[in-house]
């Protein structure tokens, strides 16, 4: 098997000046996490400090059962933080109770490696159901011309009106895709979102989300154990055992 990438992956652009102004996108800061099921209180995340500014596409990778799950619920508000402080566009989650980390969750885009689509929903009431979330955003009429747009925009029109039973493992994922970019938000938190895709499929993927970090200035976290993802990215960061050891 030959070492070369079996596709062309988008470099990341040259960093540009001045840096930007604004709080980060992301900043964790001294994070440590223990589940509570765990009884002897053992920490899967030790003194993590991290941040994204916006546009940042940042890469996130280490061994299975280093943390890096775990980290991005914490960043995504979908647990609650006990040690440490995580700041998203300066606003802080520590301490936030249900309904208002509820409300930061719908401004973020997940992607997961299973693309979680309902079985029952086309593409386009996909798309309709996650604009439903910000529903004070939009005008009636967005709700029929966004979703057409994004799908144009990233060759998905075909699927418009397809439920996911009939599309592939690549086209749902991209349909997934789509729905975390609906919004527009200023973050997205993606894991593992290449796993189930071959190489040429990963590469346009990421070639999505990197068009959206550099046009629309949103900050994106994607894990990948994918070595040939690395490039695309603007930092890799690594974790071992719930703690970041390297960053470049
Ligand atoms: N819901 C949970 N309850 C208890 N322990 C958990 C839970 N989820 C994860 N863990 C533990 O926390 C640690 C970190 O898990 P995490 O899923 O964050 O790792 P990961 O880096 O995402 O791994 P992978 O590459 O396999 O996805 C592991 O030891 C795991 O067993
Ligand atoms: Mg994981």
């Amino acid at each position: 098997m030959s070492l070369e990438p079996a596709f062309s992956m988008p470099a990341a652009p040259p960093p540009t000046a001045p840096a930007p102004a604004g709080p980060p996108a992301v900043e964790v800061t001294g994070v440590d996490y223990a589940f509570k099921s765990n009884r002897a209180g053992r920490k899967v995340l030790r003194d993590i400090d991290l941040a994204l500014a916006p546009g940042d596409f940042v890469v996130l990778t280490g061994p299975s059962g280093s943390g890096k799950t775990t980290l991005l619920s914490l960043i995504g508000a979908l647990r609650a933080v006990q040690e440490g402080s995580i700041r998203l566009d300066g606003a802080e989650l520590k301490g936030l109770g249900q309904s208002k980390m509820e409300r930061m969750r719908r401004t973020i885009g997940f992607i997961f490696q299973d693309h979680n689509l309902f079985e029952s929903l086309t593409a386009i009431e996909t798309l309709r159901l996650a604009m439903r979330l910000l529903p004070e955003r939009y005008k009636r009429r967005d709700f029929r011309e966004r979703p057409l747009a994004l799908l144009e925009e990233l060759g998905l029109s075909e699927f418009a009106d397809t439920k996911p039973a009939k599309l592939s493992t690549g086209q749902k994922q991209r349909i997934a895709i789509a729905r975390a970019l609906i919004n527009h938000p200023r973050l997205i938190l993606a894991d593992e979102p290449t796993a189930a895709l071959d190489s040429e499929m990963g590469g346009q993927v990421i070639a999505m989300l990197r068009r959206r970090a550099v046009e629309e200035k949103t900050a994106i976290l994607m894990v990948t154990h994918d070595p040939r993802l690395f490039r695309s990215a603007d930092r890799v960061v690594k974790m071992v055992d719930g703690q970041i050891v390297s960053e470049g």
